[in-house]
């Protein structure tokens, strides 16, 4: 079965084909415009988007940090936070940001939005829960991975294989509830 992943975020791509092994994923950019007021706002019309060009099952993603001591923040505006800058300098900007604060509580949010032809649009929201690191580690993965911690493995996402990160992450969590609709359709005539 064929599904369009629509993002031209590399690193997604390959979380995505990992998760969705045995289909055929097809990774195509959407132009639209992230205006939404929600994650699961903004996913839903990228997928549709490109759902209404090709005709084909799609799925998209929206995703973003929230920080506790900074309101929430950087939130939805986690791709535009400092833009043209570096994703070093914005997560030392971060860093600066948090420099006294003693709640340090943050967690990445994904929502994956689900959209076949002729049928029901599906949103899915998970998150990933940990704190932001006093200073940066590790050199693996994108974005602000090297200043989220995770206690629960004592590292940052950046200092974690993506074998772990692709097994615990927010986007994963999303992404294994929208995989269990999509097994679903194996069984229709029209999508296998
Ligand atoms: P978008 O979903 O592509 O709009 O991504 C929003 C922002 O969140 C981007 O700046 C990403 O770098 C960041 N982001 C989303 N997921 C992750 C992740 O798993 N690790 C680090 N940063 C992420």
């Amino acid at each position: 079965m064929k599904i369009i992943f629509a993002s031209s975020n590399e690193h997604k791509l390959q979380e995505v084909k990992e998760i969705f092994k045995g289909y055929e994923i097809i990774g195509e950019s959407s132009d639209v415009q992230e205006d939404g007021k929600t994650f699961q706002e903004n996913a839903l019309k990228k997928a549709l988007a490109v759902m209404k060009k090709n005709n084909c099952i799609t799925i998209a993603d929206d995703s973003g940090l929230e920080i506790k001591f900074l309101n929430g923040a950087p939130g939805l505006y986690s791709a535009r936070f400092l833009e043209n800058k570096s994703y070093h300098e914005k997560c030392e900007k971060i860093l600066e940001m948090m420099k006294d604060a003693s709640d340090r509580t943050a967690r990445f949010s994904t929502a994956i939005a689900l959209c076949i032809p002729n049928s029901k649009n599906i949103v899915e929201l998970a998150h990933l829960n940990g704190v932001i690191a006093d200073k940066i580690y590790g050199e693996n993965g994108f974005g602000y991975d090297p200043i989220f911690y995770v206690p629960q493995y004592k590292m940052t996402l950046a200092q974690m294989s993506s074998q772990l990160k692709n097994k615990i992450s927010h986007r994963r969590k999303a992404l294994d509830i929208i995989k269990l609709h999509i097994d679903n359709l194996k069984g229709c005539d029209c999508y296998s």
